[in-house]
């Protein structure tokens, strides 16, 4: 495999896959880049890869990373399935899955599907099933073919599922339909331009420009606010929630998560609250 890592969760993806006994080959980028698709077209005509593996929101760093253009590269190498960690931008940034060769994509509920964890969400391609379907070494719990046949067989799921996050999931699709893509897409960029906006005119923003990301604002701490000192207050005072930055991050950057169902009025309430305790 191919994995790209510019930030903590492209790097776990690396992680879990050597962890899953794969041969792994990676692509360092320093944090807040984001992954160029030239590089990953070099690497791929000097090795013959299974599988490239992506981050398409380095929820770590706020940069969304090309995946489209990644993408559109891997139509010329039909046997390098792609798969794309989508799990902070799904249902907050749109992506055309097929259009773009995307193999398998993969979220989860609680970012921009705005529901409590416990779900993971996927796609997979008919030729990446075919793959599985050939080999056994497909999870228990993390195969295709066993869910897919499972429900086939018995219209049911091959282990205990999680109902009410099931059947939370049904309202939370139908919401997010009647919403529609378009609307759900439009949504999240101004609430990223807004929050892109104040960052850039108190702070400066974390990500190589261009990159940043549609769900998430990393904002670089350019005035040395004291970050978790802000937090605490802003959750005591205002009853809001924002984020140190990660790891090593943790003091050098916070985060505004803005996906789901915030809006621009509802990010804007929270950095009146930020300006008014860090005294901006
Ligand atoms: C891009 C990305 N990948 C993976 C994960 C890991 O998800 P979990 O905490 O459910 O293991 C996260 C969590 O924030 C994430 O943002």
């Amino acid at each position: 495999m191919l994995v790209p890592t510019s930030g903590a969760f492209s790097e776990r993806q690396a992680d879990v896959a050597e962890r899953l006994g794969k041969t792994v080959d990676r692509i360092d980028y320093e944090w807040g880049e984001a992954v160029k698709p030239e590089d990953i077209h070099d690497a791929l005509e000097n090795e013959e890869y299974d599988a490239v593996a992506t981050v398409m929101n380095e929820t770590s760093t706020g940069v969304r990373n090309p995946i489209e253009a990644i993408g559109d590269l891997l139509g010329d190498y039909p046997d390098t399935y792609f798969v794309v960690d989508a799990i902070s931008c799904l249902g907050g940034d749109r992506i055309d899955i097929e259009g773009h060769n995307i193999d398998c994509i993969f979220t989860s509920t609680q970012k921009a599907f705005a529901m409590p964890p416990g779900l993971a969400v996927c796609t997979v391609s008919e030729a990446a099933y075919e793959r599985e379907l050939e080999t056994d070494s497909a999870s228990w719990y993390g195969g295709f073919r066993r869910c897919l046949d499972y429900y086939d067989r018995k219209g049911q799921t091959h282990s205990t599922p999680a109902i009410p996050l099931m059947l939370a999931y049904r309202e939370q699709m139908k919401h997010m339909l009647e919403e529609g893509h378009e609307a759900r897409d439009r949504r999240h960029r101004e609430m990223a331009e807004y929050a892109r906006g104040w960052a850039r005119e108190h702070f400066d923003t974390f990500p190589e420009e261009g990159y940043e990301s549609q769900t998430v604002t990393c904002v670089e701490n350019t005035r040395d606010v004291d970050v978790a000192a802000t937090v605490e207050a802003v959750s005591e005072e205002y009853d809001m929630v924002f984020s140190s930055g990660y790891g090593r991050l943790s003091e050098a950057s916070f985060r505004i998560g803005h996906m789901g169902e915030h809006t621009v009025e509802s990010i804007r309430a929270l950095t009146d609250a930020i300006e008014d305790v860090a005294g901006l």
